[in-house]
């Protein structure tokens, strides 16, 4: 299976959003690299911890965008980033058990779908529904 990566079909036409998201899709490729990488097991945790707090960021990013405009979605959208976020916690407890490159490619891949799924399905609405109830008329 292809890893996700960025292209403009994935836009969502709000330059901060789309910025992060960007640097997101980015993560995936740096898991999926660490497998070249020198001491990668080391690179692994801090990779998972800047992620982590990176989705942490990022999820703030689009929730206080929630509450500029009546958002039907909210709070479904809401729960998904914080479904997201156990996962990855979960990710992070299994590697402090084990530190394993295995569990990195298993997050790539993991997060190359969650994302992907997230954008097109949930992020794309959402982004609509905003720039509509922005617009002039
Ligand atoms: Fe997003
Ligand atoms: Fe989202």
């Amino acid at each position: 299976m292809a890893l996700l990566q960025w292209n403009d079909e994935l836009q969502v036409h709000i330059p901060d959003i789309d910025e992060q998201h960007r640097r997101f899709i980015g993560y995936i490729g740096e898991l999926h690299e660490l497998r070249r990488r020198k001491n990668s097991l080391n690179a692994m945790g801090g990779l998972l911890n800047e992620l982590l707090d990176y989705a942490r960021v990022h999820f703030k990013t689009e929730e206080r965008y929630f509450d500029m405009f009546s958002y039907d979605e909210a709070s479904l959208h809401k729960k998904e980033h914080a479904r997201l976020l156990q996962k990855l916690e979960d990710f992070k407890k299994s590697y402090d058990a084990q530190a394993d490159l295995f569990l990195a490619m298993k997050l790539a891949n993991f997060l190359s779908e969650w994302l992907e799924d997230h954008l097109v399905k949930i992020d794309r609405n959402f982004a609509r529904q905003l720039l509509e109830a922005n617009s002039p008329g």
